[in-house]
């Protein structure tokens, strides 16, 4: 077993190193020691994912301790909160102490989006409006594996996402759920040669698109595994086949078949399946995911609130 004392006390000066240990492909003891601890702590099953909160809005230091450690274990956490009155679920309560829960877990800075209202919050429904119409989250459809914000420039990636549920479909909207790491180690156990591929900077290419308002989102070049200095690794994925370019030699080919064996194909045990309720959310890392279509109900629609944001999850 290697002796980590060493950069252990290294660390303290630079605290990345460390972290950074892990995705370096050449140590193979340092990618070890963090895989079998990552696979032997990871949930198996939506129900351990759960914490209870008692108000959204001001989460107790033991609740943000459960979520956290949750975080450090799956790279998402599912939280459900009693809610004892009506007055909670109103949208000028909900949706501040749904930026309130994110803030108190070091959660502020959000992305710019088209759709997002000024508190930075999207809401996910079907809908005709404007800058929604067409996109396939405002409609009833399936969506594939994803990681939110894929398309996003390297230099600003979505390394948080919350998911909100006020009101669940009548029938489907379900979310299959998957932490990046486990995507990591399965690719770097199979062929770390795939990693590599996945870690290059031309790996995937989001051609330039014209939104509806009329404005252009540029060409997106860049890995779909970025690990930052500090360690922190962000995926950028997307399943879909159209309007996407993945760079042209044999490990990228093979990575990226092994991807969508792995999610679409669903040959990994750890995916986990789950309906949000209402009053429960999803809190992560922006991990992998997709939903399945839905049907609404006649009196009530589904609603999720979703917010992205720039930075991952404090403590994780
Ligand atoms: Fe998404």
């Amino acid at each position: 077993m290697r002796d980590f004392s060493a950069s252990v006390a290294k660390d303290k000066e630079q605290p990345s190193d460390f972290a950074r240990e892990k995705f370096d492909l050449t140590n193979f003891s340092a990618y070890q020691a963090w895989r079998e601890k990552k696979l032997a702590e990871y949930p198996t099953s939506a129900d351990e994912l759960i914490v209870n909160l008692a108000d959204l809005g001001q989460p107790t230091e033991g609740e943000k301790s459960s979520i956290i450690a949750m975080c450090r274990r799956a790279g998402m956490a599912i939280y459900h909160v009693n809610v004892q009155s009506t007055f909670a679920q109103d949208p000028d309560v909900l949706r501040p102490d749904i930026r309130k829960f994110g803030a108190a877990l070091g959660l502020g800075d959000t992305e710019t989006h088209r759709s997002a209202d000024d508190d930075g919050i999207v809401a996910i429904e079907v809908t005709q409006a404007d800058t929604r119409r067409g996109f396939i989250p405002y409609t009833t459809r399936a969506l594939s594996w994803h990681t939110d914000g894929y398309y996003n420039p390297v230099s600003s990636p979505i390394r948080g996402m919350l998911l909100h549920c006020v009101r669940p479909a009548a029938q489907g909207g379900i979310n299959a759920l998957l932490d990046p790491e486990i995507a990591y180690i399965r690719l770097r156990d199979k062929d770390p040669a795939m990693v590599a591929a996945l870690m290059h900077p031309q790996a995937m290419t989001i051609p330039e698109s014209v939104e509806e308002d009329g404005s252009v989102r540029p060409v997106s070049v860049g890995p779909v595994f970025l690990i930052d200095k500090l360690g922190r690794m962000t995926m950028r994925y997307t399943a879909r086949t159209r309007n996407i370019h993945w760079r042209e030699d044999h490990d990228t080919r093979a990575a990226v078949a092994f991807l969508n064996q792995l999610l679409a194909g669903e040959e990994e045990p750890l995916i986990i399946k789950y309906r949000l309720a209402e009053n429960q959310g999803l809190i992560s890392n922006n991990v992998l995911h997709t939903r399945t279509a839905f049907e609404n109900g006649e009196s009530a629609a589904r609603l999720l609130y979703r917010v992205r944001y720039k930075e991952q999850i404090a403590g994780t």
